[in-house]
């Protein structure tokens, strides 16, 4: 059996009689998964299709970034999940997704997991998890949305990555080995199936809370930049919807795009 073929055994033994709800494919190696599933996207037999990658060779990230990873050293996959016509607005799918391998991560022990809107998963501070959330809408309204997730494992040492010093890895954030990379995504396929089943029939308020709960930038003066001009305003948490609720000296006002960054209280952005 080569790699995948076992990688895929082990993931569907742990995900036990979850296991029917998926349709899993492990491979060496593609461009991007979200990439591959969003251009090829498989017809509905009413699972959900997961495509991981051991390597990906032009993985993206939020706002047209690279993304990076190492094989052995990271999880990168996506997730292809069908909302049904009449499902809440889009728009807090991708901070349900955030709130998914945050739990995930503290189940498996990791402590000090916070949330950096709209889904970056940071531990003490530092980024461990990466979410690129895409919609694809249907003409009948459903909806298909394909989530991919990065997951620093273990970064090899001398690894170079880009802001190195604001991320971490599974490997620093927990105080025993991390799981097998299999058992890591049954953890996460099976969170992710929980809160997505939840948010298809109550939306993004039954996760509000816990959202909150999480929220790294929580009443903390912070910037808003790569839209349009930058705002700043304090962080007064997100709504209903999932758009992040700034407190600017024009009063709130909803953010739905853009990048999060902490500004020291009277001073510029850090
Ligand atoms: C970000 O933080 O900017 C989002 C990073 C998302 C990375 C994952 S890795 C699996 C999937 N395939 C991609 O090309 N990107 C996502």
């Amino acid at each position: 059996m080569s790699d995948t073929s076992t990688n895929t055994a082990s993931l569907l033994s742990h995900l036990g009689p979850l296991a029917s709800r998926f349709a899993i494919a492990w491979i060496d190696s593609c461009a991007s998964t979200n990439s591959s599933l969003m251009e090829r996207m498989p017809g509905d037999d009413g699972r959900a299709h997961v495509l991981v990658a051991d390597r990906q060779t032009a993985g993206r990230g939020r706002r047209g970034r690279q993304w990076q990873s190492w094989p052995e050293g990271s999880l990168t996959f996506s997730l292809l999940w069908r909302f049904a016509a009449g499902t809440p607005a889009p728009a807090g799918l991708s901070l349900a997704a955030g709130l998914a391998v945050a739990r995930t991560l503290e189940r498996i022990g990791v402590s000090g997991v916070q949330l950096k809107w709209p889904n970056d998963v940071l531990v003490n501070g530092e980024k461990l998890v990466g979410i690129l959330v895409e919609l694809q809408p249907a003409r009948d309204r459903s909806l298909a949305a394909v989530i991919g997730i990065g997951i620093n494992i273990s970064l090899p040492p001398g690894a170079h990555v880009e802001h190195h010093a604001g991320v971490t890895d599974l490997a620093r954030a927990l105080e025993s080995p991390p799981p097998s990379r299999p058992a890591l995504l049954a953890h996460l396929l099976a969170e992710l199936q929980q809160l997505f089943d939840l948010y298809a029939v109550a939306g993004f308020t039954a996760l509000k809370s816990a959202w909150e709960q999480r929220n790294a930038f929580a009443e903390l003066p912070v910037r808003i930049s790569g839209e349009h001009a930058a705002v700043d305003g304090i962080c007064r948490g997100v709504d209903d919807d999932g758009a992040l609720l700034l407190d600017t000296a024009d009063g709130i006002q909803r953010i739905l795009a853009g990048d999060v960054s902490l500004r020291p209280l009277g001073g510029e952005s850090a």
